[in-house]
């Protein structure tokens, strides 16, 4: 049964139903996850010619690859033959792909190179007929994303008030281009829209976070108490992308009045860069330690979260993965690159002190929630005090729920333009 999608998003609540109805999860896949661009990984993470890695588009498996001209493809992980999955690596660099099962092969860009024992084939296949299924492709700043539909806007406009916040996000390189530095996933039971509601909750941070904040010097824990923070502030960017800043004076990092006195805790680090640079460039780098001063949402499955990306796939209705790609400086110094990593476990990692709880948190919507689903999912904190900003950006303060009004607006467009 179709339920009528448009009577479950309103401007303050939505259903409980969007976290626990199939039938809406497999509409979502249809008209979100496989019909706009969705972001299939960074541009550092497929460097050189041969190089390639794994990813999902909804719940379509894909390869993203660079060929040898190269260029940058995104490839249906599926076999014209009869269908098997023809890499089933996370990365690597090779010369294309062979399928296990009957050792079709196809070239980095998917064109179907050979077919063993073509006898059976003559009058039959025409091999230019059958390459992997190409979808399209576009980039920005390093992020690649990808759509299975043709017709989709560029991807520029799609990300429209988003771009600025991409460049400024970029700027944490303090020169160096930003290169992925590693990865870890774990799988959460919930909804995927629990997630993509908590890149700009700052709502939950001193309540979820509390554990995080006591293990942290006082100076880090007083950079993000943002509750009586003005300057802490939410857009709405449009098209259901949304940024939350949490550290003003970090939103560009290439602007420093001077004032700012480095942390403490990176002391060793001024003294072990201070051999080798000078002073305004060690200052730079170290003001970027922490990445930029904000968490942008990218509707529907990428956060540039601070200094990581979050990457979401949906599963089920009741379960979804969670990527948390760690970043770093190209060409940079590596007690820097150690030291953001060092940062990214504290809180992301695995046994971290701020991710296990967030997760732990989702879990718990989510079993509420499927307890009672005829209640609605609030989200009209501070409706009383958003204020368009200078750009007719619905802006309000950090802990309020603008982000995830923004994106149940356009999940509630992409629901159901056309019905
Ligand atoms: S299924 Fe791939 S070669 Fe047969
Ligand atoms: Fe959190």
């Amino acid at each position: 049964m179709t339920p009528d999608v448009s009577s479950l998003v309103e401007s303050d609540r939505v259903a409980g139903t969007l976290y626990t109805d199939p039938d809406l999860f497999e509409r979502e896949m249809d008209r979100i996850f496989h019909s706009t661009w969705v972001w299939v990984a960074h541009e550092s993470e497929i460097a050189k010619p041969g190089d390639f890695r794994t990813a999902w588009v909804g719940r379509r498996p894909v390869i993203v690859s660079r060929d040898r001209r190269g260029g940058i493809n995104v490839l249906l992980n599926r076999c014209r033959h009869r269908g098997a999955s023809v890499c089933d690596v996370p990365k690597g660099n090779g010369n294309g792909f062979t399928c296990p099962y009957h050792a079709w092969s196809y070239a980095l860009d998917g064109t179907l190179r050979g077919i063993p024992y073509p006898e059976g084939y003559e009058d039959v296949v025409e091999k230019k007929d059958l390459p992997l299924q190409r979808l399209k492709v576009a980039s920005y700043a390093g992020m690649i994303f990808a759509s299975f539909n043709d017709d989709i806007e560029p991807l520029e406009d799609f990300l429209g008030g988003a771009r600025l916040w991409i460049d400024r996000f970029m700027k944490q390189g303090a020169g160096y281009p930003i290169k992925v530095q590693g990865e870890h996933r774990f799988r959460f039971n919930g909804n995927w829209k629990i997630q993509l509601e908590n890149t700009t909750d700052w709502y939950h941070f001193p309540i979820v976070h509390r554990s995080w904040m006591s293990s942290v010097d006082a100076e880090t824990a007083s950079m993000l108490s943002i509750m009586t923070d003005e300057t802490a502030v939410t857009h709405a960017l449009g098209n259901g992308h949304s940024v939350s800043v949490s550290v003003a004076e970090h939103v560009d990092l290439d602007v420093d009045d001077g004032t700012e006195k480095l942390q403490d805790r990176f002391s060793h680090i001024v003294e072990e860069l201070s051999k080798d640079l000078p002073p305004e460039r060690v200052r730079r780098i170290v003001r970027s330690l922490h990445g930029a001063g904000f968490n942008l949402n990218l509707f529907p499955n990428v956060a540039m979260s601070m200094a990581f990306f979050r990457v979401l796939r949906p599963l089920s209705v009741a379960e979804t993965e969670i990527r948390h790609v760690a970043l770093g400086l190209e060409g940079g110094p590596e007690i820097v690159n150690r030291e953001r990593l060092r940062i990214h476990e504290h809180f992301q990692g695995p046994f971290g002190f701020g991710s296990p709880d967030d997760a732990e948190a989702w879990n718990r919507v989510q079993r509420g929630v499927t307890g009672g689903t005829d209640m609605p999912i609030l989200v009209n904190r501070g409706l009383g005090r958003e204020k368009p900003n200078d750009l007719g950006q619905p802006t309000s303060h950090a802990t309020d729920e603008t982000g995830m009004r923004e994106a149940y607006a356009m999940w509630k467009r992409m629901m159901t333009d056309g019905n």
